[in-house]
C-alpha cells in the first residue's frame, strides 16, 4: 500500500469509528496485565461481531489458560438482522475505544449488549447496569400501575418457556387513547430459573426508581426490562414516526448487590 492510500485508509477508518453510536451505559474494569489477552479480545470480538447475527446470541470463548477470554453478544429479540448487526459491530468499537486495556467489559445499548471476562460468567445472573426513566408521572397511577403490573406479569411467564428465548412483549390498553408496550429479555446463557430471578429484581426496584413514570427502562448484565405509552418494539404498531426527543429520561445507575 503507498503511504497515500494509508492514510486515505485510516481517514476513512476514523470517520466510520467516530460514526459507531455512542452506548446507552458501560463499564470496564481489570486491568489487562498480557499483551496476549489484549489479543484474544480482538479475536473473541471479530467473533462476536461476525456470528451474533446468526441467531441474534452468542457466547463463546477465545484463547487458553489464564489469557482465555469469555464473550457473550444478544441482540434484543424484535430487532431485524440489520439493526442487531450495526448494533453489535458498534458495541465491539465501543469496547476497545472505551475499555482499551480493560479485560471486564460490559457495553450496553437499546438493541443490544456485549460482555466478555476473563471469568466465565455465562449462566450467572448480573444485576449490575442501569435505569433509565422517564420524567414524566402518569395521570392515573392506580390504573397504570394495575395496567403494568398484569402485562409484565403476562410477558416474564412468556419470557421464560423455552420455545421464546428468553425474549416476552406485549400490550395492553389503558384507556381509549393509551396503550401500554413493554417488553422484557433475559440473555439467552440463563436458565428459566436464573432469568425469572433476574427479571424479579429488576421489577423490585421499580417501586423505587419507576414509580408512576410514564416509560421506564432496566439494563442489566442478564436482563432487559422496559415500557413506555408508545409502540417502541418490532414489529411497530403503528406507521407513524413520532417525535420523541422531546421525552426526558434520566438514569440511576445499578450496582451488582
Ligand atoms: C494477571 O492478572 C491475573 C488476574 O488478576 C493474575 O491471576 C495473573 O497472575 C496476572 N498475570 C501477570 C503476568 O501478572
Ligand atoms: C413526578 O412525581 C414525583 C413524586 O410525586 C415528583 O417528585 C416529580 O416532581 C414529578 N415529576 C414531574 C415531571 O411532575
Ligand atoms: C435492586 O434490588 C436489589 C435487590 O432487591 C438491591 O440490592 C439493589 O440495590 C437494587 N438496585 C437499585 C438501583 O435500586
Amino acid at each position: 500500500m503507498s503511504l497515500q492510500v494509508k492514510i486515505l485508509f485510516l481517514f476513512f477508518l476514523s470517520i466510520h469509528l467516530s460514526e459507531s453510536t455512542d452506548p446507552t451505559y458501560y463499564s470496564c474494569n481489570g486491568n489487562s496485565n498480557t499483551t496476549q489477552k489484549s489479543r484474544n479480545i480482538n479475536y473473541l470480538l471479530t467473533e462476536l461481531v461476525s456470528n451474533t447475527i446468526q441467531n441474534g446470541f452468542i457466547s463463546t470463548s477465545y484463547g487458553t489458560g489464564s489469557d482465555q477470554i469469555y464473550g457473550l453478544a444478544q441482540c434484543r429479540g424484535d430487532v431485524s438482522k440489520n439493526d442487531c448487526s450495526i448494533c453489535i459491530k458498534d458495541a465491539a468499537e465501543s469496547a476497545r475505544k472505551l475499555c482499551p486495556n480493560q479485560v471486564e467489559v460490559k457495553i450496553w445499548y437499546d438493541y443490544c449488549f456485549l460482555r466478555y471476562d476473563t471469568l466465565k460468567f455465562f449462566g450467572q445472573v448480573d444485576t449490575s447496569g442501569l435505569y433509565l426513566y422517564n420524567v414524566q408521572n402518569v395521570t392515573d397511577a392506580d390504573v397504570f400501575n394495575k395496567k403494568l403490573g398484569s402485562l409484565i406479569d403476562q410477558i416474564d411467564s412468556e419470557a421464560i418457556k423455552s420455545a421464546n428465548e428468553g425474549l416476552g412483549k406485549g400490550k395492553s390498553k389503558i384507556s381509549e387513547f393509551l396503550t401500554l408496550y413493554a417488553l422484557v429479555q433475559c440473555t439467552r446463557d440463563l436458565s428459566s430459573l436464573s432469568c425469572a430471578q433476574c427479571l424479579a429484581i429488576a421489577i423490585e426496584n421499580f417501586s423505587g426508581i419507576c414509580n408512576d413514570k410514564k416509560g421506564c427502562r432496566v439494563l442489566y448484565g442478564s436482563c432487559y426490562v422496559r415500557y413506555e405509552l408508545y409502540p417502541f418494539y418490532f414489529p411497530l404498531d403503528s406507521n407513524e414516526i413520532l417525535d420523541r426527543s422531546f421525552e426526558k429520561y434520566k438514569s440511576v445507575v445499578a450496582f451488582e448487590p
